[in-house]
């Protein structure tokens, strides 16, 4: 039986500004984190960086090319902050703003829709030694940032993410340390307080986006994972609720109901500091909630009961992917069922969803990917579902367009459904390429 999506159901692919730029000392543009993080000895798999990636800067309009011939109506992408100001804040580079005029004309002239996200993680590597996401006034430097970009770009660009994961900027990267800056605190307090900042730039930002650009719809996108417990235990079942806390409510809860989850707060007993109206600023209304959604968490009772989180478990002979994530397409329906019933979004767009698979060219010179076509296939049809139970969700942007960087795994984790051969810059759509382009055109599945 073939399932029909909506009429005006979003189809799209996503990327990041830092993953597939390259350029990294082109036209004026500072140093990033990211930059920094991947240049510090055993940060990143092999050393890899951004700095020449898939080389979107300059090979942009052949990948605007493909897009078209994939049959996207959108493209999420990510702008960098230290293209637009190299010192972080204060002067602004035009050479930067001049790159994303180009990209977003070309866009438009092909008939795919932008959708803009502010922040994917590449912040100025200047405002990271003034403390980064730590340091309360980013918040204002961002809100700058925000106006400068949309007052710039905002005739054209009618779809704007603020952050992309905010879990990751705060928790990855001020938390476990995976992430740049590579700082570690299992406390989650730093975590708690940089979350604290990125809300407060959200907060702001919001107005002045509204104000820039015309009728526009403005989000957020959280990567969220459902949670299940390991047995039915009571204790099993306590911790359920205490991972939803801090790696889902932690971070929908502010922006979405304007309010931190107490629970958390009270084990963090003073951080952050809340000022009298933060959470008036924090909590904007929204025209969507982006997710990203890649996993599902399992957990169990028993854990450290000083720590914020409980045990995660190991499905054992669950299907993998190369990250080693498994895949549990019932998650993806469970979390947007939750979403719609907690949070009441006026709509909901899935932001990212895909897999890294072993892709290999074959003597043929393609590349199959039959496991990515069922990844693919078997998210669509839980995204499907979650339409028919009443979820608001209108769009859903595969991760991603192509190969790129990604992160401290470097080159050697292909998310893409389209190859990038990183020795020439050839790209090869995949078999996954392929099927999604069968997908968009029948608009079912
Ligand atoms: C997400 C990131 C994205 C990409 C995917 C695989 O956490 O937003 O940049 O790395 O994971």
């Amino acid at each position: 039986m073939s399932l029909k999506f909506p009429d005006n159901f979003v189809w799209g692919v996503a990327t990041a500004s830092y993953q597939i730029e390259g350029a990294t000392d082109e036209d004026g543009r500072g140093e990033s984190i990211w930059d920094r993080f991947a240049a510090t000895p055993g940060k990143t798999h092999n050393g890899d960086s951004g700095a020449v990636a898939d080389d979107h800067y300059h090979r942009y309009p052949e990948d605007i090319a493909l897009m078209k011939d994939l049959g996207v109506k959108a493209y999420r992408l990510s702008v960098a902050w230290p293209r637009i100001f190299p010192e972080g804040k204060g002067r602004v580079n035009e050479l930067g703003i001049a790159f994303y005029d180009r990209l977003i004309d070309e866009l438009l002239k092909n008939d795919i829709t932008p959708y803009v996200t502010l922040y994917h993680w590449d912040l100025p590597q200047i405002l990271e030694d003034d403390g980064g996401w730590l340091n309360r006034a980013t918040s204002d430097y961002f809100a700058d940032y925000a106006d400068i970009v949309s007052r710039a770009l905002g005739d054209r660009v009618k779809h704007w993410m603020t952050f992309n994961e905010p879990l990751c900027i705060c928790w990855i990267s001020y938390g476990e340390g995976r992430h740049a800056p590579g700082k570690v605190d299992p406390s989650f307090r730093d975590p708690a307080i940089a979350t604290h900042t990125v809300y407060l730039g959200h907060g702001k930002a919001v107005p002045i986006l509204r104000a820039n650009s015309k009728d526009c719809k403005v989000g957020i996108v959280l990567n969220m994972s459902h949670v299940y417990a390991n047995t039915s235990s009571d204790e099993d079942r306590a911790a359920v609720l205490q991972q939803d806390a801090v790696i889902n409510r932690w971070f929908a809860d502010p922006v979405l109901k304007g309010e931190y989850p107490q629970e958390v707060l009270r084990k963090l007993g003073g951080v952050p500091k809340i000022e009298p109206g933060d959470m008036e600023i924090i909590h904007q209304p929204l025209d969507f909630v982006g997710i990203n959604n890649y996993f599902r968490s399992v957990v169990q009772g028993g854990g450290d009961p000083n720590s914020v989180f409980p045990i995660e478990v190991r499905v054992p002979n669950a299907d993998r992917t190369e990250m080693d994530w498994e895949i549990y397409p019932q998650g993806l329906y469970d979390l947007l069922m939750r979403v719609t019933y907690d949070y009441h979004p006026k709509e909901i767009l899935i932001t990212e969803n895909g897999c890294a698979m072993p892709d290999q060219v074959t003597p043929d010179g393609n590349v199959h990917d039959p496991r990515r076509v069922k990844y693919l296939h078997d998210h669509f049809e839980a995204a499907h579902r979650a339409i028919m139970a009443g979820a608001p969700l209108n769009g859903y942007f595969v991760w991603s367009m192509m190969d790129n960087f990604e992160w401290a795994y470097g080159y050697a984790k292909r998310f893409g459904i389209t190859y990038v051969d990183y020795e020439t810059q050839k790209r090869i759509p995949k078999d996954s390429y392929h099927f999604y382009q069968g997908v968009i055109k029948s608009g079912s599945l």
